[in-house]
């Protein structure tokens, strides 16, 4: 099967850096389609030339979060769920440009973490929906399932909000693509309580815990980690955008 990932993006300092990272991770991946979501009302032409000669099978759209759910930079992160807009817009793409009997395989992309060409291997073999333990998420050293055997999970390992139906990141799961067109309402939404983001779509797909396929021998391994990209500081870039000269403005970077 073909795996479709959908990442969504914003402009920010480090956006090149973080797109190029994972962009070199996935060119080492077979039978991949790459769906990047920009959060802006039109396409940039940093993200548009860096896929153009990524060398990587994709699709780029964008997809502007409605202001009232848009965080203030002023805002702790954790105040509004974010990349909600933009992976509604790839499923949508999904399901309009695939065809339902397609092979495939649906896994969401932060632009930011860190990912094991070996989850990819594991996420392909997945029959409705799969899962894995995800790395230094949940404030713990890893989030999601935490004892499996013969590919069921037997516990959850989880800290925060353990009620939640789905006590695991965005990057630890997959679902196969018939269910997402079985199930064809099912889609993120700005409105689920904090913290049931990956829950709401998950029950969306009429999804239970005990449904999901444990993967990465058998929930044993970590192949992936919510790793964050520390804010640069610009200070003195900042004071020159203030007075109207930026140091270069030719150069992207
Ligand atoms: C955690 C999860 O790993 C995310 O999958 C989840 O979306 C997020 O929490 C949440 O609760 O909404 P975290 O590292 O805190 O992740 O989030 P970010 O990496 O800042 O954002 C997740 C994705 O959305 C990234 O690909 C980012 O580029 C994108 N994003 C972020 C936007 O498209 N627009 C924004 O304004 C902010
Ligand atoms: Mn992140």
């Amino acid at each position: 099967p073909t795996i479709y990932a959908i990442t969504p993006t914003y402009k920010r300092w480090t956006q090149k850096a973080d797109l190029t990272r994972l962009g070199q991770t996935l060119l080492h991946v077979p039978n991949f389609r790459w769906i990047v979501v920009e959060d802006s009302n039109e396409k940039t032409a940093l993200v548009t030339n860096f896929l153009k000669f990524s060398g990587l099978q994709y699709t780029h759209l964008n997809a502007k979060t409605d202001q009232n759910y848009k965080l203030k930079s002023t805002d702790p992160n954790w105040l509004l769920p974010r990349g909600v807009a933009q992976r509604n817009k790839g499923l949508t793409w999904i399901r309009k440009n695939l065809s339902p009997n397609i092979n495939g395989i649906l896994y969401f992309l932060d632009d930011d973490n860190t990912y094991s060409l070996r989850v990819f291997e594991e996420m392909r073999s997945t029959e409705v929906a799969s899962v894995w333990p995800v790395g230094l998420s949940g404030g713990l050293k890893f989030e999601g399932p935490g004892k499996c055997k013969d590919g069921k999970v037997l516990e959850w390992y989880t800290a925060w909000k353990p009620e939640r139906p789905f006590p695991i990141d965005m990057a630890g799961f997959a679902v196969n693509l018939k269910l997402l067109f079985k199930y064809s309402e099912a889609e993120y939404s700005n409105d689920a309580p904090r913290g049931y983001l990956e829950s709401h779509f998950l029950t969306g797909l009429k999804l239970k815990r005990h449904d999901m396929e444990a993967k990465a021998d058998n929930c044993s391994k970590v192949l992936v980690w919510h790793t964050r990209t520390e804010k640069p500081k610009m200070k003195q870039e900042e004071a020159l955008i203030r007075q109207g000269k930026s140091s270069n403005s030719e150069m992207e970077v």
